[in-house]
């Protein structure tokens, strides 16, 4: 049987925030967009985001872009790109307003104006008083916003391939992207999907770790397509831990939390924040709460019968604001550990929730790699979301500025794309031997006989990656997990389906992001070896210190031979001054 082609101008490969707002600016610019995506839209991991998004609109206290820009510079340890992270900042306001005209039902003031939460690592006036910079809708501003980004899109008549599975990307010689094939999940039949440009939108990797907060289809898929198709991934060391996951299980409890005025505790009922952050407390960033939070369980003050957690304390809100402003996590602390938030202590323990680095992009969301002038784009290749790495994050991305990263540069790389296809009118012909490639990973699972199971492997390497590529790292440990990484890799290939079924073998599916996450866990720890300085959430005991002589570069590992490169962070905006690496502290 021949295989089925559909071709479209552009491929959009994920449905969650990041794919959805490029896909409306292209379809409203009545270009022809598809958007593949192996779950229903509605259910992408954007809708599990809880606290908000930040943009400085001084609804609350006094706010401006360029604070913003301070404190995210800040919060990345100084490896964010600055330009990109102006570009952000300053597009923040325009981008929640324009949401807000697409539907998204904000939480209000009195006034009637968008509500506004204090969130971590935000200040006035460059490193001043605590700034209320996220916009929320209660705590389910990430729902509210796919929902609205997705009707809007079939109102614009966006295609939509719903429960499709991606499985690689389709190159030509001279290196033009020109689709991807994809997997019908109800069928179980492909699909070559040809297209003038391919946007990548699939989210992170939060599946390599044990206790995280991810949703279960955030297995990397896009970051390990482009590593097969020759792109390196960019600071993949650097891992976001969420200080407040539900101990032993990790589901998010929101930052939001703390920014209503929840604060964390040890088994002594002490405010231990005060003791690592001064002047921020328990609204520091991430990676310093964490980081405290891990010291505190390993000085012995951990709360429980086997003193690993700590204690999140909500009851001083009330009933009240917990309903208003925090009526899904307090329905998920009920849920998941049987305790009331307007009565009883909250066990939380830092979870894995965010891969900053990703696919190098610019501001435009074009994929780029390095050349010997410096960096050129994969023509027809583009990337926003997680999944990408344009960097605005760096070593540690504040809470608040995913949803709004997602949203701003989803909407700048539909504006290049739609620029792209203006010089770029014909689909060029698809190579038999891409095709075949891409054929023959799918084949790959009708191999029969024994072998060892997904699920087993697919333990072993969050478990591998919880215990050796943690908060706190060490070359022993780090180098002892990389090799337990690489053993997982070999062993892939003696892994063997039992269902060969076509017509919704999940188990296919599950093997296919198997091999991904191992991909990607490779990077991540050949990354961390790599790094010998701690900056934000990268935290080595060996290396305790930043070193900006040393280390002021982004990583860059390619699949091949897992060889690492560099490049230089972008210290210089587009209009305003640099600003220039200082000591961290909050
Ligand atoms: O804590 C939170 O609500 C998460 C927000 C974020 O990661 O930006």
């Amino acid at each position: 049987m021949s295989l089925a082609k559909r071709k479209f101008d552009t491929l959009v490969i994920g449905a969650g925030g990041g794919g959805l707002r490029a896909a409306l600016q292209l379809a409203q610019a009545d270009s022809s967009v598809a958007v593949v995506s192996k779950v229903f839209p509605t259910r992408s991991h954007t809708v599990a985001a809880q606290g908000g998004m930040n943009a400085a609109l001084a609804n609350v206290l006094p706010d401006n872009w360029h604070w913003h820009m301070y404190d995210t510079v800040k919060g990345s340890d100084y490896l964010g790109d600055q330009d990109a992270i102006e570009y952000m900042c300053r597009a923040a306001s325009k981008t929640v307003i324009e949401l807000e005209h697409c539907g998204v039902p904000f939480s209000r003031m009195e006034n009637g104006g968008i509500y506004q939460r204090p969130f971590g690592g935000q200040s006035q006036n460059f490193g001043g008083e605590q700034a209320a910079r996220t916009c929320a809708a209660a705590d389910r501003t990430g729902h509210a916003i796919l929902h609205s980004l997705y009707q809007q899109n079939i109102r614009a008549k966006t295609h939509f391939f719903d429960e499709f599975f991606a499985i690689d990307l389709i190159k030509d010689e001279a290196g033009f992207v020109l689709g991807a094939l994809v997997l019908e999940i109800e069928t179980g039949e492909p699909l070559l999907i040809e297209a003038k440009t391919t946007l990548l939108a699939t989210g992170g990797a939060g599946q390599l770790f044990r206790t995280n907060t991810n949703a279960t289809i955030n297995t990397g898929d896009g970051l390990a397509m482009a590593l097969r198709a020759g792109v390196p991934l960019q600071d993949m060391e650097f891992f976001q831990f969420h200080p407040t996951g539900i101990a032993g299980k990790g589901m998010l409890i929101s930052e939001a939390a703390r920014g209503e005025g929840g604060y964390l505790v040890n088994k002594d009922g002490e405010r231990f924040m005060e003791r690592y952050a001064p002047h921020a407390k328990d609204l520091a960033s991430r990676d310093v709460v964490s980081r405290s939070i891990a010291i505190e369980v390993q000085e012995g003050r951990g709360c429980g019968p086997n003193g690993d957690y700590m204690h999140l304390k909500l009851d001083h809100l009330g009933s009240e604001v917990l309903d208003k402003r925090l009526p899904a996590i307090s329905e998920s602390i009920r849920t998941f550990l049987g305790v009331d938030p307007a009565k009883d202590l909250v066990p939380i323990y830092p979870t894995a929730h965010y891969t900053m680095g990703g696919i190098p992009t610019n501001r435009y969301g074009q994929v780029v790699v390095p050349v010997d002038t410096g960096e050129e784009e994969i023509p027809g290749l583009y990337a926003a979301g997680e999944c990408a790495c344009v960097s605005v994050h760096g070593a540690n991305r504040l809470g608040g500025n995913s949803l709004l990263d997602i949203v701003v540069f989803g909407r700048a790389a539909g504006n290049d794309i739609i620029q792209f296809l203006k010089e770029n009118h014909y689909h060029r012909p698809m190579p038999q031997e891409g095709i075949d490639q891409a054929m023959a990973r799918l084949a790959r699972w009708d191999q029969k006989g024994k072998g060892e199971p997904v699920d087993q492997i697919r333990q072993e390497l969050q478990t591998t990656m919880e215990k050796y590529c943690g908060v706190f790292r060490t070359e022993e440990i780090l180098a002892e997990g990389l090799a337990k990484v690489l053993e997982l890799e070999q062993r892939m290939s003696m892994v063997r389906l039992q269902d060969h079924s076509k017509v919704f073998n999940t188990a296919r599916i599950e093997a296919m992001e198997l091999d991904n996450l191992v991909d990607i866990g490779v990077a991540t720890v050949t990354s961390a070896l790599a790094r010998q300085e701690s900056r934000g959430a990268h935290s080595r005991v060996d290396y305790p210190d930043r070193d900006d002589a040393n280390w002021m570069k982004h990583t860059l590992y390619y699949k091949e031979n897992r060889q690492l490169d560099y490049k230089p962070v972008r210290t210089k905006p587009l209009t305003v001054e640099s600003f220039p690496p200082k000591e961290r502290v909050y």
